[in-house]
């Protein structure tokens, strides 16, 4: 399996900063064995769309999605909508989102449906605040299996369907500089993949892919890459200059 980086650059970037990004880091000289996705504002997926032109890498992500089909919901978008603007994967539940919006497990559940719908891979975001940390590793244990959980049922865990993707993201290492070490987030992995096993059995939990989230730079990813159960990243600082990702990608290869 090809190790997966997404690149999220949350609330930066409107259509034509965003059109230059994509043309900047088409000139990065980028390894062929890494999956690279890059996950955009609602607004800016045209322009990137059109800067890519017929390139296929990096593939194009969204931030959020409805879970309804369409109709009464003003201001949201959705996932036939995001099929329509050449987005292949979506991130859900991020704790930005988690946090500043409401965002539950039941509507990020929902979110996860709708995608696997139309074909677009979710990329489930989970993972522990500082607080819950803090209290120890029993409890952020107890709140990352609980996030897991709650999305499993939903979602048909066949392979001729689009499988969803994990990011594991300690909220407390999240834009802080303070990344989790290595061995901390291969445990955390280890308990996702664990957790998924339960429900699913051996053979579909191993092809999950479950990504690292958190403080990821060019300098420390090879360390997350080589790390057992960590089959990719996902970058958000890093990610906002197109040379800097492209640095990150070169070094991921290497891992
Ligand atoms: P960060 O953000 O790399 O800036 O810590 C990661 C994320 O929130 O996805």
């Amino acid at each position: 399996m090809s190790k997966l980086i997404i690149a999220n650059w949350k609330m930066t970037y409107g259509p034509i900063k965003a059109g230059a990004w994509i043309r900047a880091f088409r000139r990065e000289r980028l390894p062929k064995d890494l999956e690279i996705a890059v996950a955009v504002p609602h607004i800016s997926l045209p322009a990137a769309k059109a800067s890519l032109g017929r390139a296929s890498v990096p593939v194009l992500a969204a931030q959020n999605v409805s879970w309804m089909d369409e109709g009464a919901f003003t201001g949201e978008i959705s996932a036939s909508m995001l099929v329509e603007l050449g987005a292949t994967m979506c991130i859900v539940g991020h704790s930005e989102r988690r946090l500043m919006l409401g965002e539950t497990d039941e509507m990020i559940a929902k979110k996860v449906i709708a995608l696997q719908k139309a074909n677009i891979q979710p990329v489930i975001c989970v993972g522990e605040t500082d607080a819950q940390k803090k209290k120890g590793k029993t409890e952020a244990s107890k709140v990352v299996r609980q996030q897991v959980q709650a999305v499993i049922s939903g979602v048909i865990w066949d392979k001729k369907q689009i499988q969803p993707v994990f990011a594991y993201e300690p909220i407390w290492a999240i834009g802080s500089g303070k990344a989790c070490p290595p061995q901390d987030a291969k445990d955390m992995h280890a308990l996702i993949r664990d957790t998924l096993r339960k429900k699913l059995g051996d053979v579909v939990a191993d092809r999950v892919q479950i990504v690292y989230g958190g403080s990821v730079d060019p300098r420390n990813v090879a360390d997350y890459l080589s790390t057992t159960h960590i089959d990719g990243v996902l970058v958000g600082s890093a990610s906002l200059d197109p040379r800097v990702f492209g640095m990150l990608c070169r070094a991921a290869s290497t891992a």
